[in-house]
This record gives C-alpha cells, sequence and structure tokens, in this order.
C-alpha cells in the first residue's frame, strides 16, 4: 500500500544499488580474472566517476520516488577515498513519510578494520562482507592477490565492535572449488550471530567462463546443512528479497540461500543499479544503461532527474534470470561485468 512507482510488469522502484568505483584490491577468479583485469586494463578515471554530489542528488531524486533502501557497492567501495563522507550524506535523507531509507554496503572486508569506525560514525547502518572460504590458502587463491582470510575477519570483528550490524556474509558457491565448505561456513558463521547467504555462482558479465555445471543449486545447500543441522523456512523479511531464509530448528539463527539461477526472483525485483560512471541500470544483466551523468552535468533540474527515473522505471520490462532457461545464456559480449555494477 504505498505510493511507489511501478514497472512494465507492476514492480515498484524500492532499492537502489550504487556502484561507488569499478576498482578492486581483489582478483576473485569468478569476478576480475588477471587475464583480464591485469595492469594494463583500462579503469574509469576520476573525472569520469560520479562525485558524492552527483551521487547525492541521483539518490535524492530515487528516495523522493519510493527507494527506501539504497546499497553502496564497487568494485570495492572502500577504495573509494572519501566513502565516509558519501555516507554521511545518504545517511541525511528521507523518505517521503520521513523515514531515513535503509543504508549498508557490499565489501570484501579488506579495508574494514580501518574503516569501520568512520563509516558507523558517518552513520552507515550494516555492512554485508563476502567470505566464500575459511581456509586460507583456498581464500588466497580465490581472492588471487594472497589476501589472509584472517584479516577479513578482523575486519568484521571490527564491524561487529562499533555496531555495523546485524552483519551479513555473502558466499558464492562454485563447485569443486568451495562447495565442501558449505557446513564449516554455516557452522563458523552461525556461533558468530551473523547471516550467512550463499549465493548460486551466476553467469554475470563475460569474463568468468561460467558453465551450469559449476552452479551448487540452493537446494542442495539447504540439503547438506539440514543433514546436520536441522533447518525450517522462515517468512522473508522484506517483500523482494533476494534471499530465501531459512532457520535452524534448535533457534540458533539462520542462513539465506539466493537462488538466481535455479529459483529466479524477477517477478519481486524492486533494484535498480547506477554503474560508477553514472549508468542506470535496471537488471543485473542488462547489456545497456540509461546515462544520468549526461543528464546531471547537462544541467538537468532536480525534477526532470525524478521525471527521467520514472520514466525509464516505468518501461521496465526485464526479467533476465527467469529468461535464462528458456533463451540460454545471453552472448556473453553484452552483459556488464558484476566488478562493474556491484551486484
Ligand atoms: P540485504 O540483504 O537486503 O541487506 O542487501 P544486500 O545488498 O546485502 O544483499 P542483496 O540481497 O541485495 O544482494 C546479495 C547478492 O545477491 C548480491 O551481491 C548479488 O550477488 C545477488 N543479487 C542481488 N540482487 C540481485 C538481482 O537482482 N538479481 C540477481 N540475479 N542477483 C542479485
Ligand atoms: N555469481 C554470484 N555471485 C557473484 N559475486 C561476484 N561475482 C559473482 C557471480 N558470478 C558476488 C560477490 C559478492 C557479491 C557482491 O556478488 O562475491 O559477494
Ligand atoms: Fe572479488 Fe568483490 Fe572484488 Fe569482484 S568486486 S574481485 S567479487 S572482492
Ligand atoms: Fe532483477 Fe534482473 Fe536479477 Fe531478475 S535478473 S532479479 S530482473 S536484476
Amino acid at each position: 500500500p504505498s505510493a511507489g512507482f511501478h514497472d512494465a510488469r507492476g514492480r515498484e522502484l524500492r532499492d537502489l544499488r550504487i556502484s561507488i568505483t569499478d576498482r578492486c584490491n581483489f582478483r576473485c577468479v569468478y569476478c576480475m580474472p588477471k587475464e583480464i583485469f591485469g595492469s594494463d586494463y583500462q579503469f574509469m578515471e576520476r573525472e569520469q566517476l560520479l562525485s558524492f554530489d552527483e551521487i547525492t542528488r541521483l539518490a535524492t531524486a530515487a528516495v523522493s520516488l519510493g527507494v527506501d533502501k539504497l546499497r553502496i557497492t564497487g568494485g570495492e567501495p572502500l577504495l573509494r577515498r572519501g566513502v565516509e563522507d558519501l555516507i554521511a550524506r545518504l545517511a541525511e535523507l528521507r523518505t517521503p513519510e520521513g523515514k531515513r531509507p535503509d543504508l549498508a554496503l557490499t565489501t570484501n572486508g579488506s579495508a574494514l578494520r580501518v574503516k569501520a569506525e568512520a563509516l558507523k560514525a558517518a552513520g552507515l547502518d550494516r555492512v554485508t562482507v563476502s567470505v566464500d572460504s575459511l581456509d586460507d590458502t583456498r581464500f588466497q587463491a580465490i581472492n588471487d592477490v594472497r589476501f589472509p582470510v584472517s584479516r577479513v575477519l578482523d575486519g568484521l570483528a571490527a564491524a561487529e565492535a562499533v555496531g555495523l550490524g546485524p552483519i551479513k556474509i555473502n558466499a558464492v558457491v562454485k563447485r569443486g572449488v568451495n562447495d565442501d565448505e558449505i557446513v564449516p561456513l554455516a557452522e563458523y558463521f552461525r556461533e558468530r550471530g551473523w547471516t550467512l547467504r550463499f549465493i548460486e555462482y551466476m553467469d554475470v558479465g563475460a569474463s568468468n567462463g561460467w558453465v551450469l555445471e559449476d552452479v551448487v543449486p540452493s537446494a542442495e545447500i539447504v540439503a547438506r546443512i539440514s543433514a546436520v543441522h536441522p533447518l525450517e523456512p522462515a517468512a522473508p523479511s522484506r517483500t523482494g528479497e533476494t534471499a530465501k531464509r531459512w532457520r535452524y530448528r534448535d533457534g540458533s539463527g539462520e542462513i539465506g540461500v539466493i537462488s538466481s539461477v535455479t529459483g529466479a526472483f524477477c517477478g519481486s525485483c524492486t533494484r535498480a543499479r547506477i554503474s560508477a560512471e553514472g549508468k542506470l541500470y535496471t537488471c543485473l544483466f542488462a547489456s545497456e544503461g540509461f546515462d544520468l551523468r549526461a543528464l546531471v552535468r547537462g544541467g538537468a533540474s532536480d525534477a526532470e532527474i525524478r521525471t527521467a527515473l520514472a520514466e525509464i522505471w516505468g518501461v521496465r520490462d526485464d526479467r533476465y534470470s527467469e529468461q535464462r532457461a528458456a533463451l540460454g545464456a545471453r552472448p556473453a559480449r553484452s552483459r556488464i561485468e558484476m566488478s562493474y555494477i556491484g551486484g
């Protein structure tokens, strides 16, 4: 029951994911493989990036249209200088009903130990941190820059200590790479009271060589955990949520599974994404974005920005994950990279 804005399939615009840099200090093999993201890779120049003023203007317009959930992503968002200043500005936004939008940041955790306090002070609500393995050798092989898992875990402890919770953990599961860690990961994060979400490995971008055989279906993940620690389904905490929640029957916490391959959730997808250079994408798997930066730098008024957002959303018809099975994966060349759009 809201005056929200609906797309061509009746889905409201509720969430905005804002990428603030295309750079990352990791080279996760499934996201930024070194053969493609090598030392000669052309990342965006500073003047190509939306400034904090520009981001704030766009976010303000989106919030005025009904967005009440903001996610800061990258690349690795904590690499952007002054990120806490941007957080402070976004934390001041209010929905038309006068509520603070939910404001969180998705990070690889490498800089969290250093940044947690400033992020909290700036008004960030919580963080989501990616941890695909607890085995240090394997973790270093996945990030491919020899970053030790212990430093990410230190970052998590720092986030917890300053109150950047409830903390969520993302783990991408790839068959033969880390599927043997499903239960150990679940146990480790349950003990700490952090919600672990397993993400089915997706065919995003053009550089990760995705094949269906690499995907471990969520049903299998749930079954493997439940065999050791019985699980039962839990109600969604918000409509349009990516993760299906499962709680431990003994009351010791919950996990989530994000099944964009075996259980597409496009029907309730309320997410828009803005790339670091200011392109608006209405789907994670889109090939074309709308150039909001041109609009902003061309002197558009706040009302004109709002109208543009509303018009783009109004004709939105995307549902890639639902169509994947029927159409087969789209020619990879035309898809944007995960590191470009931030998940
Ligand atoms: P909350 O869980 O609401 O706090 O937000 P979050 O940003 O921490 O997590 P979210 O559930 O929004 O996203 C978690 C991960 O799910 C992302 O990093 C992506 O890998 C994946 N994901 C998110 N949105 C989509 C989507 O619209 N489509 C698909 N296919 N995958 C998505
Ligand atoms: N499939 C699923 N998840 C992915 N991520 C990055 N690439 C993929 C992929 N191909 C995850 C990251 C992070 C989140 C933003 O998206 O590990 O947790
Ligand atoms: Fe890894 Fe995330 Fe960086 Fe991609 S953006 S390389 S998934 S840490
Ligand atoms: Fe939304 Fe596109 Fe993901 Fe479907 S595939 S849930 S439409 S972002």
